[in-house]
């Protein structure tokens, strides 16, 4: 049987991408009435505004008309969890950016510069921006959270050796290449449709009835694909939905809300920054005894996600290592800057680069090479092995995987290589890291590690497969369709898959976490067996044969004595009345966890990985680049070899600007200067390494039972380029000593180099 399942297909719009026929929500052709929307925002971070004169832009050429706060039927709020996000400031601006009012004109340049005619006064209250500032007043979102394991008081007090140091994480912008877009199409009897490109369909459909103040069944929301999100789709949509709803049903004619780069740079939240402050005993092998860690992040004005996040951030603060006596504080501190969001990795990267900061530093002042001193503290297989927050780490990959790596990268050889090439080399310097990943798959909020689909058989054979997750680029709707063709033995092109669309599949949770196929390819999968079964049964009776002996591969149905094609079966079944339709439904096993105590089994299993990356630093100006990256990365039995390591290669290189390029940078009015590709650099294709090795860890099924026993890859990867990071800090030791790799934070830009340089003594 020609499998389709467990083979490296290309993405199912590969085609439609590259030759510009794949339709975004941009390319959805709209009636000549439909109206285009500019937001008008505030140009402070914290005040009230004292007078507001929009008449100018009222009047403005092309101007419909002018929408505020009173214009909104329901509630103004697009907050997911607490409900403190206006959709347009009322009285308090809480950041500068804010959105205050929106236009609807005949285009959107109309649109656009009657936004600028606006006359509003304000009277400015004095704005918090950063996180020492709120930490220094408790400014806070959300209350701080403590997990604590052992008693770490006593064990740092017994340490042999103690080291305090603190690191500094930057935030980061999404930069999907398709900015924040929705298009409201108003419907009968109150209805709208919306083309939301969102990770968060439901989402969306909850938050504009809502505003609408209509019911979740009089809002459609569709999503066929988005051009990149990255988490920054999660909650940031339903922003721009709800002002295409209301300004829609208000005129009653479609409304485009596509803001350009700048606007959505300044509107939408980011990764969150970082401050991690730490005080650690070890042993003189660098085994870590006892650990206090301060995490403390810059949330901005509202919560949005940032609970959840800081609690990831929180979960993956011990990334691979036993920390037998830990306490971890996390403080979410309130802002009047933009509210940050969800960002691949959801604070599980921010987390695991303040434990590599630590061990790092450790391995800097005993001067060992830090893989030793990673090694000595990775979770044991069969003792050392329960996480802060008491979950059993089983099946437990990262010796496997980093005993690999060392061998296939030449690790040891290149170490003194590298030492070699320093000694003779006086202005550039190298140097070398690897850190190891372990990420945990599942939404902490239990609730959402459900899925729904919804799979149709046609009489001609061919299937039409809907289900609750989004597209984003990263191959959900292939590798789902790869599931459903298997179960019916059908070739890939014989399932065609459809939008995402909250009137086919309700109640659905983000495509977030990286538990898309894990959550939706067994839903799919459940569908696809259920319709099967009918399939069997009536074949059992129209054959009279077993019910066993019935095999569905090829694209034919083979049977003792009989084979036909499967669309010949199916039109047979459809004769003899036999649904052809059918949803499936699944919910994910074994995991709880108590949010109190922050103890359970948050996570289904974990997906490792590790990376080797060699670096080269100029020590006179700090430029630097990536020579060559080793990666070996667990997917469990990959669905799709080449949609996975795609997602390593994207993951890696995104991980890699957060760290070393992207940097973002307010005024002290708190005002986003880096809203462009002109000011914020992400990375570009010919930052991509020439010499990469990537490799999926083989013959390593998933343990738990997951679709076909493959592993999440969505996010983890992103964490591989922590070793991009760590090997600056190494080249940056190699030029000036331990005491300046230590002052190196992230991003670690040509400017940061430069100065943790200046930190040390030239060696
Ligand atoms: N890959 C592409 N090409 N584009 C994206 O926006 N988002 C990432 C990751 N990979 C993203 C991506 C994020 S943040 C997540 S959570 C996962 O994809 C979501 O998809 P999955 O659950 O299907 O892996
Ligand atoms: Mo991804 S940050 O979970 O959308």
């Amino acid at each position: 049987m020609s499998q389709v399942v467990q083979i490296s297909t290309t993405h199912d719009s590969a085609a439609l991408h590259v030759s510009g026929r794949a339709r975004y929500a941009d390319d959805i052709e709209l009636p000549a009435n439909a109206v285009h929307v500019a937001f008008g925002m505030s140009e402070i971070a914290h005040g009230h505004i004292r007078h507001m004169d929009l008449s100018a832009v009222a009047s403005a050429p092309g101007v419909v008309r002018v929408f505020t706060d009173a214009d909104i039927p329901g509630v103004n709020n697009y907050g997911p969890i607490l409900h403190d996000d206006p959709i347009f400031a009322t009285d308090l601006i809480q950041f500068y950016g804010q959105p205050i009012f929106a236009v609807a004109a005949t285009s959107f340049d109309a649109a656009r510069r009657a936004v600028k005619l606006a006359k509003i006064e304000y009277e400015t209250l004095p704005a918090l921006l950063d996180i020492a500032s709120a930490l220094a007043v408790d400014s806070q979102v959300i209350p701080t959270e403590t997990l604590r394991q052992g008693e770490p008081e006593t064990a740092l007090a017994n340490a042999p050796q103690r080291l305090s140091g603190q690191v500094a994480i930057g935030g980061q912008d999404h930069f999907y290449l398709e900015g924040q877009i929705a298009i409201a199409i108003p419907q009968e009897n109150g209805g709208v449709l919306i083309h939301s490109s969102t990770q968060h369909p439901s989402e969306v459909q909850h938050l504009v009835a809502h505003a609408l103040h209509v019911q979740s069944h009089d809002v459609v929301v569709q999503c066929r694909r988005m051009g990149g999100a990255f988490g920054g789709k999660e909650s940031q949509p339903a922003l721009f939905a709800s002002v295409a709803a209301i300004v829609a049903t208000a005129l009653g004619v479609p409304a485009k809300v596509r803001v350009d780069r700048d606007a959505d740079m300044i509107m939408t939240g980011k990764r969150h920054d970082f401050i991690a402050e730490y005080d650690v005993g070890f042993d003189t092998q660098g085994r870590i005894q006892g650990l206090t860690l301060m995490l403390a992040s810059r949330c901005g004005y509202s919560a949005d996600l940032s609970g959840p996040v800081n609690d990831r951030a929180m979960f993956h603060a011990d990334n691979c290592y036993f920390l037998e006596h830990v306490q971890i504080i996390s403080h979410r501190c309130k802002t009047n800057t933009v509210s940050n969001t969800a960002f691949r990795g959801f604070g599980g990267p921010q987390g695991m680069v303040a434990i590599e900061a630590v061990l790092d530093d450790i391995a800097r002042h005993l001067q060992l090479d830090p893989l030793d001193v990673r090694r000595a503290n990775f979770y044991g297989i069969e003792d050392r092995n329960v996480t802060p927050y008491k979950m059993l780490v089983e099946n437990n990959l990262v010796h496997k995987i980093v005993d690999e790596l060392v061998d296939s990268s030449d690790y040891a050889t290149r170490r003194i290589a590298i030492n070699e090439f320093n000694k003779n080399s006086p202005i550039i310097k190298k140097g070398l890291a690897l850190t190891p990943v372990k990420f945990g798959i599942s939404f902490t909020a239990t609730q959402y590690n459900q899925a729904g689909a919804l799979v149709h058989v046609y009489t001609d054979g061919s299937v039409l497969l809907n289900h609750g997750g989004t597209e984003m680029g990263q191959g959900l709707f292939t590798k789902v369709a790869q599931v459903v063709a298997h179960e019916f033995g059908i070739a890939l092109d014989q399932v065609r898959v459809s939008a995402t669309d909250t009137s086919k599949v309700p109640n659905t949770s983000p495509t977030a976490a990286s538990s898309g196929s894990d959550l939706n390819g067994k839903a799919a999968q459940a569908a696809a067996r259920t319709i099967k079964e009918r399939l069997v049964s009536f074949a059992t009776e129209a054959y009279q044969v077993a019910a066993a002996d019935v095999v569905f591969a090829d694209g034919q149905v083979y049977m003792p004595g009989h084979q036909l094609t499967f669309a010949a079966l199916v039109f047979q079944a459809y004769m003899a009345r036999v649904s052809l339709s059918s949803t499936g439904y699944y919910s994910t096993p074994k995991i709880h966890y108590d949010r109190k105590t922050f103890s359970g089994r948050p996570f289904f299993y974990f997906s490792w990985g590790a990376a080797v990356t060699e670096v080269a630093i100029d020590t006179l100006t700090g430029e630097n680049r990536i020579l060559r990256v080793d990666i070996l990365h667990d997917v469990g039995t990959s669905l799709n070899p080449a949609l996975d390591i795609g997602q390593i290669e994207g993951g890696f290189l995104q991980g890699v600007g957060w760290l070393t390029s992207e940097e973002l940078y307010w005024s002290d009015k708190g005002e986003l200067k880096t809203h462009a590709p002109s000011t914020y650099k992400i990375p570009a294709a010919s930052d991509w390494p020439e010499d990469t090795r990537i490799n999926l860890l083989s013959d390593t099924p998933n343990a738990e039972d997951t679709i076909f026993h493959s592993k999440a890859v969505g996010e983890p990867p992103l964490m591989l380029a922590i070793s991009a990071f760590h090997a600056l800090r190494d080249a940056v030791a190699n030029s000036a000593g331990a005491q300046a790799a230590m002052h190196l934070s992230a991003p670690a830009t040509p400017e940061a180099i430069l100065r943790a340089l200046g930190a040390g003594e030239v060696v």
